[in-house]
């Protein structure tokens, strides 16, 4: 079992209404960086979400092979994908302004991601994301997790992203 990728990617084409967003991508991954390099449109993004299951429904995804340590991603329910999305496999969107939630705080966020996974009481959380924020390098974090995503730097914006999904302590991070 140790030789096994933690996760393999075969075949993956992702089409929509005629048109081939991505056509048979594949690679694995063990305990390492890999990175994907293409020019903009040529599907990164649309890669990344396939393998999380974040594809909106109107996209037809097809893959010979896409399994996270063993598990089958394209035959999941959402309950099992719930036990997964960004607890073992996390993703830092593009777009922060996307990605962050407009009318809740930043600290907020990152604790209420914590507790999500963790559980645990208020305090904790609350600690937990603030030492992540210092983890990321935002000075003065007790101030900054006070603050709304429109309220901070696009670059603060994505730290606070990495955060997210750093405190769930993924075996896979996926950062687009
Ligand atoms: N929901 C969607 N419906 C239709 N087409 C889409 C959808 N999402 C993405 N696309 C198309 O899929 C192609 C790949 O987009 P994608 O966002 O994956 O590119 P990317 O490699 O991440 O680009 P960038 O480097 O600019 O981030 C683009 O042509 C885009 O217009
Ligand atoms: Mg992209």
């Amino acid at each position: 079992m140790t030789d096994q990728p933690l996760l393999s990617v075969r075949d993956l084409s992702v089409s929509v209404a005629g048109s081939t967003l991505i056509r048979d991508v594949g690679f694995t991954l063990g305990r390492e960086r890999l990175g994907l390099v293409g020019e903009s449109g040529s599907g990164k993004s649309t890669t990344g979400r396939a393998i999380m299951g974040l594809l909106p429904r109107e996209l037809n995804v097809r893959a010979a092979e896409l399994a996270f340590d063993g598990i089958d991603l394209t035959a999941l329910n959402e309950p099992r994908w719930a036990g997964l999305r960004g607890r073992r496999i996390g993703m830092i969107l593009q777009d922060p302004l996307q990605a962050l939630n407009p009318v809740m705080t930043v600290g907020r966020q990152i604790a209420e991601t914590y507790r999500t996974h963790f559980g645990g009481s208020a305090n904790t959380a609350r600690d937990a994301a603030l030492a992540m924020l210092e983890r990321v390098h935002i000075r003065d974090p007790a101030r900054v997790a006070t603050l709304y995503a429109h309220q901070i730097s696009g670059g603060m914006g994505q730290r606070v992203m990495i955060a997210c999904a750093l405190i769930a302590e993924p075996d896979l991070l996926i950062a687009d």
